[in-house]
């Protein structure tokens, strides 16, 4: 199991440590015994990744961050076309994989198919990552992948490496360390501030597209704390509570094994361009 440090640069090697770590701890059919200690000695990348990520992302970083990024102006693409514009993103670092971005898209998408799921899902599946392209404007790793928490609001301790937030300024504001925070009880998951990354931009870019349950898929994927550890169940609203089994029926597709076989994209090509068009414009705005 590859555990490099977080690149400075372009690469996404984070993410698949992150992946394998994510993974470790998660995987169904584990016990409880099973799962991976959280040790920053033992997984040096991972718990420097977290490091950052947990110092870096305040609230003001996140309003930020939406604010030019919710603007969606950094042009049109199909949706292929940025699944192109990923696929340069490439891993030169980790011995693990030798898949592409579309390849772990695919791969993603293909388990979801082979399972008879609806035909959004599928598509769901294929661009859950797409918000990656984050790395390609330039955003640093931390402020891309990883698990996501609110910000705003008490941090919970079910939040990998919780010690790291120490380190954040929002942690020496006594209004945002609050219960609720800026929040209010039930509030809805749709009213928080995540901490920055490709799940919310990408859940924004389809948010005209596709329905609701992937919406919910595409934005909470990596809300680790809250879809597998209950935590922040007072910020849910009703209608939160009525979506969350199909973020739950998403993440083992997320967990994927890569020892799965390669999915053919020249072949499969066809197939995608049809779903792809059932629900998007040829070009949308990114
Ligand atoms: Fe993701
Ligand atoms: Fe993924």
């Amino acid at each position: 199991m590859a555990t490099t440090a977080p690149k400075t640069s372009d690469g996404l090697a984070i993410e698949d440590s992150w992946g394998d770590f994510v993974a470790g701890r998660y995987r169904e059919g584990k016990s409880e015994a099973e799962f991976r200690v959280y040790d920053a000695a033992a997984q040096p990348g991972v718990a420097e990744f977290y490091r950052l990520n947990h110092q870096f992302q305040t609230l003001e970083f996140v309003l930020a961050k939406e604010k030019e990024y919710f603007a969606l102006q950094k042009g049109k693409k199909s949706i292929w076309e940025a699944a192109e514009y990923l696929n340069t993103l490439v891993d030169d670092s980790d011995p693990d994989t030798d898949l592409t971005q579309i390849e772990h898209l695919m791969q993603t998408s293909e388990a979801i198919r082979a399972d008879g799921h609806p035909r959004w899902m599928i598509l769901t599946g294929f661009v859950h990552d797409l918000g990656k392209v984050l790395c390609l404007y330039g955003e640093p790793q931390w402020a891309v992948v990883g698990d996501t928490f609110p910000v705003g609001c008490a941090y919970s301790e079910k939040i990998v490496f919780p010690e790291y937030f120490a380190a954040n300024p929002d942690s020496a504001k006594p209004e945002l360390q609050t219960k609720y925070g800026i929040y209010e009880s039930n509030c809805g998951l749709h009213n928080l501030h995540l901490s920055w990354g490709h799940d919310a931009y990408m859940g924004h870019v389809a948010r005209n597209y596709l329905p609701e349950e992937a919406l919910y898929m595409l934005r909470y994927h990596s809300f680790y704390a809250w879809h597998q550890q209950g935590a922040y169940e007072h910020l849910m609203s009703e209608y939160d509570k009525q979506m969350f089994p199909w973020v739950k029926k998403f993440n083992p597709y997320d967990l994927y094994s890569k020892g799965a076989a390669k999915p053919n994209v020249k072949e499969l090509k066809p197939y995608y361009d049809d779903l792809i068009a059932e629900f998007f414009p040829a070009q949308i705005d990114w």
